[in-house]
């Protein structure tokens, strides 16, 4: 159903109540996610973004709702990723003179992901495209989600259309920020910014700084995803600037997986020795844990302890996605050591701290090994080997 943001202006996106992965499989969405388009009426009308292909004849049934579909004058596609620019191949055959708005950068990704010579215009930041009474402001953002990403801004109603950032995969029922759970929001918000966006974070900052220099008056954000920030909509502005910072809550993370335990003991004690020091730790075991949920957790804290046994000279295989997403967030400010048990070789921990270098996560202590299962005696190293990274975690 469509919803009215102000005045002449539309939601007439999708909710995806049972996605449960996104981006393939790279994502999880445990509460959906929604595909958000809008639909700006004046004496010229224009689409802010579609959705994801298989919503197509939604988003053409909500639009049919509100106008005669042929009166589009403008599709803006701020962002190539199919989620938001699905729906154009079926839009663009009722509508194919209509005028398809890109970034500099959109202009070779929307067309190599569809192949269409379709009406394209081309906009650089700080273009508009007048539409009667009001305008469209174009703000390019690059990387945030990708080179072609861009903001659109309505003036008049003051609307910022961010596609991603701002976004957070979550259905809802309400499409606004004050008709949701909003400890809900920020879950999924966080776990947005940690997965997608953090390696940008230093062009987050620049971007933010560089929209409050302009001093526009934002009334509402409509990003993308999930939620439209209606009231206090700079609310997750301020949160996007203090994640983008990187600062934690100086709690550690303890990731491992194990095979007939040993190694999960060790996990254990060590996870003691941190709480004798006084501490907060999470601990989990990625044989049954979502990865980005831990990524999420490890955003957010200082330490990250990783164990593995050793197996066939490498690592356990559960242990290697996020190993390889620690390398590719970038995350910064962050320390760690490993831990793990073994039988013969033994180079799990030599491995997993191949892995903090790759990853610059800086090494606080050496790691610790046992050789089978571990002694009481090797339980109390364990413990004081947690013991000891919180001090120095601490200093
Ligand atoms: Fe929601 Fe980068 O697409």
């Amino acid at each position: 159903m469509a919803v009215e943001l102000k005045d002449g202006v539309y939601w007439v996106g999708v909710v995806d109540w049972n996605i449960r992965k996104f981006h393939g499989h790279e994502y999880s969405t445990h509460r959906g996610t929604t595909y958000n388009a809008y639909l700006i009426i004046d004496e010229k009308i224009a689409l802010v973004d579609t959705v994801w292909g298989p919503y197509s004849q939604q988003l053409i049934e909500n639009i049919k709702k509100i106008i005669d579909i042929k009166k589009i004058d403008y599709v803006i596609a701020n962002h190539a990723e199919t989620d938001h620019s699905g729906g154009l191949p079926e839009l663009m055959k009722i509508i194919p003179d209509a005028t398809v708005v890109v970034s500099e950068k959109g202009n070779e990704s929307i067309f190599k992901h569809y192949h269409e010579k379709w009406n394209f215009k081309v906009v650089k930041s700080g273009d508009s495209i007048s539409l009667g009474k009001n305008n469209l402001v174009f703000v390019a953002a690059p990387m945030l989600h990708w080179p072609d990403s861009m903001f659109t801004y309505l003036t008049g109603k003051n609307i910022l259309m961010s596609n991603d950032a701002f976004g957070m995969h979550y259905a809802s029922s309400g499409r606004f920020n004050d008709e949701v759970d909003m400890i809900e929001v920020y879950q999924e918000a966080i776990k947005y910014y940690t997965n997608i966006l953090t390696p940008f974070s230093d062009l987050v900052i620049r971007k933010i700084d560089e929209f409050k220099k302009l001093n526009i008056p934002v009334d509402i954000i409509a990003p993308s995803h999930g939620i439209i920030w209606r009231k206090d909509p700079l609310q997750i502005v301020d949160k996007y600037y203090e994640w983008a910072t990187q600062k934690n809550d100086g709690s550690v993370v303890i990731i491992y997986d194990t095979m007939w335990n040993a190694t999960g003991k060790m996990a254990k004690s060590i996870s003691e020795g941190l709480e004798m020091e006084g501490v907060k730790f999470k601990l989990f075991n990625m044989a049954v844990h979502d990865r980005n949920d831990v990524l999420t957790e490890v955003f957010k804290s200082r330490g990250i302890l990783i164990g593995s046994p050793t197996m066939n000279n490498g690592l356990l295989p559960t242990l290697k996605p996020i190993l390889e997403d620690l390398k590719g967030l970038k995350f910064k400010n962050k320390v760690g050591a490993a831990f793990g048990s073994y039988g013969w070789s033994g180079e799990n921990v030599k491995l997993i701290e191949e892995n903090f270098e790759k990853a610059k996560i800086k090494k606080l202590q050496e790691g610790i090994k046992v050789k089978w299962q571990p002694t009481r005696e090797e339980l109390d190293k364990c413990v004081e080997f947690g013991r000891s990274f919180a001090k120095a975690l601490r200093s």
